[in-house]
């Protein structure tokens, strides 16, 4: 069968690898993909968000399944296009994704299904939020409603911070519409995990846990990025297994499903854990960048079946079979990032290294020009190992990393380091 995937970053590569895997696939397609997608899937150049473009391609080329990599055509909809067209595809519907697109959604979803999260309100007057600030305690966290790359979130240390917050989001439309509607909530002190479960809007199969390190520094320092690393499993989340399914998971997946619009795909909820106390910080309606590429490398059990019971609404799978050990991804990002960078940088040490099933160097912002690979956005690359251990996969990931680095290039040093302690 052929199978398309849609998006172009370090997730989907790691999807696109793994799904290769499978002996039920002949053929993948991505689209738009990226220097490293090119050697093991054919790339073709139709973004993420031109629909018609890829139905066409899905149609023309007899491709059996698509898989949606990132949150924007989620949220325009690209599933319930796909599906008006009697095509397969593996993703929650445009209603659904709103889990992730709108974090005043979100939170009500929250409170409704008594889902434990952060205390908060709602507003869409300015005035109004500002006298809200101030019953607060610091800090607190402003939230545009609306999808905005990851910036959207402002931690604010006083009621002058947080003046500003909203002054820039409600305001100067910091994220353009994404700010016409403001999530105010209580800053959450603990450990942040992120949890996954495939579901067809009825059963549900959870993964295994991982944590991200989103702040650009060591230590959990400076401002957030998509995230510059992950590792699984994570320490933080064992034992809590149980908890994160009944506590937070399930009532999402039912209450969406109350609220009429049933969840396909995978659910990715961002977790604060604080002496065994779980709360929900966020929702997202696909996969977590870096965290699918130590999952998925993790992940033994085939994954088209998978998604294609779940694109089906008939998930049978109870089961995910894990490789017993660690998998770490340490992320490589262009100098500046998250903040302004250059891009078009070459990389000339790629082929230092020899990749293999424990060791996978997952392209995300890069490009051919003239056959050589060169830098094309934020994050670079994903430098991903498979150890028995946690301590002999950080060893792995960060050997291939100094083999590949280039001064073009960060990358944090102590990934995976909090699951060691
Ligand atoms: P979100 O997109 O809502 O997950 O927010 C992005 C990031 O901001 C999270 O991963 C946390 O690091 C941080 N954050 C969001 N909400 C809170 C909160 N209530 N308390 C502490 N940190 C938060
Ligand atoms: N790793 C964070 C995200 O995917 O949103």
């Amino acid at each position: 069968m052929k199978v398309l995937v849609v998006g172009g970053g370090g997730r989907e590569h790691a999807l696109c690898w793994k799904i290769n895997k499978s002996p039920l696939v002949e053929k993948v397609y991505c689209a738009p993909g990226n220097a490293g997608i090119k050697d093991i899937a054919e790339c073709i150049d139709i973004s993420a968000t031109d629909f018609e473009g890829l139905i066409s391609f899905t149609k023309e080329n007899d491709v059996e399944l698509t898989v949606v990599g990132p949150e924007i055509p989620l949220s325009f909809g690209i599933v319930d296009e796909f599906e008006k067209e009697g095509l397969k595809i593996f993703g929650p519907s445009k209603a659904a994704a709103q889990i992730e697109g709108s974090k005043v959604f979100s939170k009500n979803l929250m409170k409704k299904y008594n889902i434990p999260t952060a205390k908060y309100e709602t507003f869409t007057d300015l005035d109004k939020a500002l006298e809200f600030t101030k019953e607060l305690d610091t800090p607190f966290v402003v939230k545009a409603d609306g999808l905005a790359a990851g910036k959207g979130v402002i931690i604010c240390n006083s009621i002058i911070e947080g003046e500003k917050a909203l002054n820039s989001i409600m305001n100067e439309k910091a994220f353009g519409e994404a700010g016409d509607h403001v999530v105010i909530e209580q800053f959450l002190i603990g450990e942040e995990a992120s949890f996954f479960a495939f579901t067809d809007g009825v059963n549900v199969l959870p993964l295994e846990s991982s944590q991200d390190h989103k702040a650009i520094y060591d230590g959990d320092t400076g401002p957030n990025t998509g995230g510059m690393g992950a590792y699984s499993p994570a320490p933080i989340a064992e034992g809590l297994h149980d908890r994160i399914m009944s506590e937070i998971m399930v009532p999402a997946i039912s209450g969406l499903s109350d609220e009429g619009c049933n969840y396909k795909g995978i659910l990715y909820a961002g977790l604060m854990i604080n002496n065994g106390e779980i709360k929900a910080l966020e929702f997202n309606c696909r996969f977590g960048d870096p965290e699918a590429q130590p999952l998925l490398m993790r992940m033994e059990s085939d994954i088209v079946p998978i998604m294609l019971e779940i694109s089906e609404g008939n998930l049978r799978h109870s089961e995910i079979k894990w490789r017993n050990g660690s998998s770490v991804c340490v992320v490589m990002a262009s100098k500046g990032y998250p903040g302004k960078y250059k891009k078009g940088f070459p990389l000339k040490r790629l082929s230092n290294i020899e990749t293999c099933d424990d060791l996978i160097v997952f392209h995300a912002g890069t490009k051919l020009e003239e056959n050589t690979v060169v830098t094309n956005g934020g994050r670079v690359l994903g430098v991903t190992s498979f150890a028995k251990s946690l301590g002999d996969s950080i060893k792995k990931a960060y050997v291939a990393v100094d083999s590949i680095k280039e001064d073009g290039l960060i990358f944090r040093l102590d990934i995976g380091k909090k699951g060691l302690a």
